[in-house]
């Protein structure tokens, strides 16, 4: 008896960035090898989806995963696990950490330390610090998804870059690897922090007002017109207001190409949530008032948002527990709550399931170059995320996998669950429980895609369901 296939996963709703279809998916050497109907399942492990809908695995384009340097917060095995029960598939971690991850020996030396830890995929971002811009190279060779540029000072050991610095770190990325940027002009945020400290603010809401809507709007337009300039391939991490999505949309109007991140902390809070959470909600760029989330939400049905995210960000238990919010630190945990609480948004009709695929599967895969990841095809990476799209339970905060399970969406009630998670054909995660050992293994760009000029014919990225198609680079 000859065996075609090491795992069928059957009578699913398999759900793809353009579509859904009742398919089998069967697996052969961690590879999805066969999309379709009565596929062969001798000698196979066979999965029974029925009921279920089965969608690629996740990727969350924006985790601290906290290594190395800050791991009493989380480390990789903890924020992986949350990863790997939250159906995400593939992290990519930001190298705000201590030390940061600036140069190539630093690169080295994650990779070293976190190699062997991971329960699902990871990339790993370096840094565009103030003068490093000669270690962009080497980071890219050892595999670096990106770069990330902090505009603004937040948490870690880093010093926000002068515009020279900047524009070498761009030119030096160009046109190869993506910058993804925290966009908000670090003197302005200075500036506004100092004036409402000396007044003798210390509440939630005093971080809200020292980030004023035009400090993320500065910094986009002088970001992006840099980009253009060097020809780098810009990505904008946490787009938080009404008014720095309409200046890229101005911005796209007149020829610049960049792509837009939306978190989903700030699709589902609004500044109401510091009433009721404190400092917990305290994140960089701020928790905004309801005019914002909107905005956002319309960005989404335009298309003029590209990937969603989470900036996952942990602290721990007591940091979150601050009262002065000078002192707590920005951020919060996301990866394992992002699915469900995107699951529940469709339920409002918010978005559908073909665009949470798109927005964090196949739109993330293609615009960092991603090989085999975001898609449910023959050749692609068999991570597989299987959900019940009905379930309707509270969500309880101490089923959470953080080293620091704490959460402002406890006790919400969601509607959608993750049921199991499969990493490159094996099982990582069943009904809650995360599954070792960990397999998970550094993802590396695709090199070489270069910058298209700018009025070259843009190819079809693919059908979407309910956005009109716009190109990426
Ligand atoms: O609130 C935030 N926390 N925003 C960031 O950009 C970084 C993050 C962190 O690393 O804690
Ligand atoms: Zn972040």
């Amino acid at each position: 008896m000859s065996v075609t296939h090491d795992l069928v996963v059957t009578g699913g709703t398999v759900v793809h960035h353009d579509g859904r279809h009742r398919h089998d998916v069967a697996v052969r050497d961690g590879r999805i090898v066969a999309v379709g109907t009565d596929l062969d399942t001798t000698g196979a492990t066979v999965v029974d989806a029925r009921g279920l809908l089965v969608l690629p695995g996740l990727i969350d384009m924006h985790v601290h995963l906290r290594e190395p340097g800050m791991t009493e917060k989380e480390d990789f095995a903890s924020g992986t696990s949350a990863a790997a029960a939250g159906g995400v598939t593939t992290v990519v971690d930001m190298p705000n950490t201590f030390p940061p991850v600036a140069t190539a020996q630093r690169y080295r030396d994650k990779l070293d330390l976190v190699r062997g830890k991971a329960y699902v995929d990871f990339g790993l971002y370096g840094m565009i610090d103030h003068d490093n811009a000669g270690e962009i190279a080497g980071m890219a060779e050892l595999g670096a998804m990106g770069l990330k540029l902090f505009m603004g000072q937040t948490t870690g050991d880093n010093r926000c870059p002068d515009d020279a610095a900047i524009f070498r770190g761009l030119e030096a990325a160009a046109a190869d690897l993506v910058v993804g940027v925290h966009a908000e002009n670090d003197h302005l945020l200075r500036l506004f922090g100092e004036r409402l400290r000396e007044s003798g603010r210390t509440d939630p809401r005093a971080h809200l007002e020292s980030r004023p809507a035009f400090i993320e709007v500065e910094a986009i337009t002088s970001i992006v017109t840099m980009a253009t300039e060097a020809r780098t391939k810009l990505h904008i991490h946490h787009l938080s207001t009404r008014a720095g999505l309409q200046r890229i949309v101005d911005l796209r109007a007149e020829g610049h190409r960049v792509t837009v991140e939306s978190l989903v902390s700030h699709l589902v809070l609004d500044d109401g949530a510091y009433d009721t959470h404190g400092n917990l909600v305290k994140l960089n760029p701020p928790i905004r008032p309801a005019a914002d989330v909107e905005a956002l939400w319309a960005g989404i049905t335009r298309g003029d948002i590209d990937i969603i995210a989470t900036d996952h960000a942990p602290h721990t238990a007591a940091e979150q527990a601050e009262t002065d919010v000078w002192k707590a630190y920005g951020g919060f945990i996301g990866v394992e709550t992002m699915l469900p609480l995107l699951l529940t948004a469709t339920t409002r009709g918010a978005l559908d399931v073909e665009d949470i695929v798109r927005l964090c599967a196949y739109t993330p895969a293609q615009r960092w170059s991603i090989p085999h990841k975001g898609q449910i095809a023959p050749g692609f990476d068999a991570d597989l995320v299987l959900v019940d799209p009905t379930e309707e339970k509270p969500l309880d905060s101490a089923s959470l996998h953080s080293r620091h399970p704490v959460t402002p969406y406890d006790g919400w009630v969601l509607t959608g669950s993750v049921v199991a998670t499969y990493l490159r054909g094996g099982l990582v995660h069943d009904r809650g429980e995360v599954v070792g050992p960990p397999s998970g293994r550094q993802v590396v760009p695709r090199r070489g895609s270069g910058l298209r000029p700018v009025d070259a014919p843009v190819p079809a990225l693919g059908t979407m369901l309910t956005v009109p198609t716009r190109e990426l680079v």
